[in-house]
């Protein structure tokens, strides 16, 4: 074949492979069978084998791009991707409609949307070609994931119109793919993900595009993030252009003349849901024109021209079996409702913590019971109550038991203490539970130990304490299941890194009775290195305004022990540090404020502060307010007309806010 043929078989193939994805994507009504298309784009793939000059960025076959990227690049967003504010009920929905008639008139119309949960995402084209996709990030600067969008089959590399315009849309997971891909992680052991949003999420978080290519997302868009030279006057119009330009959007959406409709429309959705094949968390809410829309503006963070209305948790009905009890890393026993599997909010749960012995007697939870469970935030099983009329007279009373399931040394309850406690020192359970802890993401942070990886490590004796981590070797590590070359690396690498952690991740991962990790970075911050804070008395800690009797007696004790002693020359000797590398300390007043310690530049006309005004504020919560804007700058306060230094924040990716939400958190 010559150049000239193959450049329009080339060009034929691009409009067929481009139309047939389009109807099985987009309009999920496909019209040939998969193996044509198959076939088709290998017939592509010879072609720009032999004749490369044909392969172009928007050609069907670069779905994948190949390479696996070390890092995913900062992206400015042109227009800030706002969020929501939030409606509960019906009165939150009429109080929106009467502050949006306040401000845009009488005649308002709305436009309803599913409310996709999954993740926002920007995507730029230039006549008419992909050239860049990007997560949310603060709103401001995401993150550059174009390979693994352009994985993603119903987003189109090249629209029907040589426009050039940035879109907003939703990527998600649907429900079944979701499914299929726990059911495949199970299989090989690997953790699950807790719902199709955080797999979703998870999955454009890789560096290697293969990996979302087989993740099976897809997209809603919803809406155009600068309609400029579209011509267009209204949301609504605004979604027909995407349809036509070949973008998916969600077709369950409705233009209502008034609030009574909306709510009509939003009623509907709270039983229609389920029925759903991917997740919706509420409606969005949006007033239809334009010209309304910039009239309400915006505030600091979500626009007063919509809203999202969050359903409540779904809650389903299922049997308690049996209750087990867990031991933690403190000896407390914390009861666990062990349950009949049931679907909630997109996933199966099997197991809701009871929290306490009096919580059961509370909501008189018995074994055998009918019971009520939702998802907390969505993620954490939860028993809501018992339905007491379903009993059959069979279900049993559950009593603690007076000794530890692990250990079976006898438990106790502390003063004024609701739990149950073992206080075993050497029960394996709470040294299990202690080694996740330090590894955990708040403390050492190591990725790749997680609790699968650790219990193993313990149930195998290879580490018996937090200093053993560091004394791992390959081999050892090699030996574990479902461990290969790379993970072990991987691990081993992590374990390195986490060596150089500032001291607060090590006081915190140590587990030292009431020490939370706000409190052990007060104890790095003023004792700066382990040995101080080891020598430091009774009163020299209570001195410090956060460091109360109960936490001074419990840091004196642990660092009197013995055995705490040696853990820390171990670890001294395995090279891990035990100085406080953060950033310094600010006055105990000053340091729960959001300035407290971060270097803040004004620029452009403020109007309801002066310059010194709001210099004075935030020096005196802790800020550092500097006259130009560097790396080192955390914060842009930008005012009216603010010009090169906003620039360079955008540039750099720094946190821009305007003077509104300055003074909303000056106020706080
Ligand atoms: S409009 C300025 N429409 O919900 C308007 N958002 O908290 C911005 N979302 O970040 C959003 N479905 O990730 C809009 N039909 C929809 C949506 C939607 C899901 C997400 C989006 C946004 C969040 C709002």
């Amino acid at each position: 074949m010559d150049l000239e043929k193959a450049e329009s078989r080339v060009k034929e193939l691009h409009n067929l492979l481009n139309q047939y994805n389009y109807e099985y994507h987009v309009l999920d009504q496909p019209s040939v069978p998969d193996a044509e298309y198959d076939q088709l784009l290998r017939e592509l793939v010879e072609l720009e084998t032999e004749f490369p000059e044909l392969k172009t960025a928007d050609s069907p076959s670069q779905r994948v791009g190949g390479a696996i990227l070390d890092m995913f690049e900062k992206v400015q967003h042109r227009t800030q991707m706002l969020s929501l504010g939030n409606a509960f009920n019906e009165q939150d929905l009429r109080d929106f409609d009467r502050r949006v008639r306040q401000i845009a008139g009488e005649d308002i119309a709305y436009v309803c949307e599913l409310k996709i949960d999954g993740l926002a995402v920007s995507l730029l084209y230039e006549d008419g070609l992909f050239i860049r996709g990007a997560t949310r990030g603060d709103g401001m600067t995401g993150e550059d994931i174009t390979a693994n969008l352009r994985t993603v089959r119903s987003i189109p590399l090249r629209l029907n119109e040589p426009v050039t315009l940035e879109v907003r849309g939703e990527v998600f997971m649907p429900k079944r793919s979701f499914e299929a891909l726990n059911q495949a992680r199970e299989e090989r052991g690997e953790e699950l993900f807790a719902n199709p949003r955080n797999a979703a999420a998870g999955s454009l978080r890789q560096l290697d595009p293969r990996i979302a290519k087989s993740r099976n997302l897809d997209i809603f868009v919803y809406g155009i993030a600068d309609v400029g030279e579209t011509g267009v006057v209204s949301h609504s119009e605004g979604l027909d252009l995407l349809d036509r330009l070949g973008f998916k959007t969600n077709k369950e959406r409705k233009r209502c003349a008034n609030i009574d409709e909306v709510i009509q429309f939003v009623e509907g959705w709270v039983e229609r849901r389920p029925n759903l094949p991917y997740d919706i968390d509420g409606i969005v809410i949006k007033v239809d024109s334009l010209e309304q829309q910039e009239r309400l503006g915006t505030t600091a963070k979500s626009p007063r021209w919509a809203t999202a209305y969050k359903f409540p948790a779904e809650e389903v009905v299922t049997v308690l079996k049996r209750i087990d009890l867990r031991v933690g890393r403190t000896g407390v026993l914390t009861p666990t409702a062990i349950l009949e599997p049931v679907r909630v909010a997109g996933t199966t749960v099997q197991r809701a913590t009871l929290h306490n012995e009096d919580l059961i007697r509370e909501k008189d939870i018995k074994i055998g019971d009918h019971v009520v469970v939702k998802k907390a935030g969505d993620i954490i099983p939860e028993v809501v109550n018992v339905l007491a009329d379903r009993r059959t007279g069979e279900e049993q009373d559950f009593k603690m038991p007076d000794n530890c399931p692990e250990c079976n040394s006898e438990l106790v309850r502390l003063d004024g203490e609701v739990a149950l406690r073992c206080i075993n020192p050497k029960c394996p359970a709470q040294i299990r539970e202690g080694l996740i802890h330090f590894v955990s993401r708040n403390a050492m942070n190591i990725d790749g130990l997680g609790e699968r990886v650790v219990s193993q490590l313990f149930a195998e004796e290879l580490i018996h304490d937090v200093a053993d981590l560091y004394k791992l070797t390959r081999d050892q590590l090699l030996e574990l299941e479902r461990m290969g070359e790379k993970s072990v690396d991987n691990l081993l690498n992590a374990i390195e890194a986490s060596k150089r952690n500032s001291l607060e991740r090590l006081l915190f991962g140590l587990g030292i009775r009431h020490v939370g990790s706000k409190a052990a970075k007060t104890l790095a911050q003023e004792f700066e290195t382990i040995d101080r804070l080891a020598a430091a008395s009774r009163e020299e800690l209570t001195a410090i305004n956060e460091i109360g009797e109960k936490m001074a007696d419990a840091v004196v004790t642990y660092f009197g022990l013995e055995e705490v002693r040696e853990l820390i020359n171990e670890l001294k000797e395995a090279g891990v540090n035990l100085v406080y590398t953060g950033p310094k300390p600010v006055a105990a007043s000053q340091s729960d404020s959001v300035f407290a310690g971060k270097t803040v530049v004004l620029t452009g006309k403020l109007e309801q502060l002066s310059r010194n005004e709001a210099k004075e504020k935030i020096e005196a919560l802790g800020g550092n307010v500097a006259g130009s804007v560097s790396k080192k700058t955390d914060l842009v306060i930008a005012g009216e007309d603010a010009g090169s230094k906003l620039a360079k924040a955008q540039e750099l990716g720094i946190t821009v806010w305007d003077e509104e939400k300055l003074i909303e958190e000056l106020n706080k």
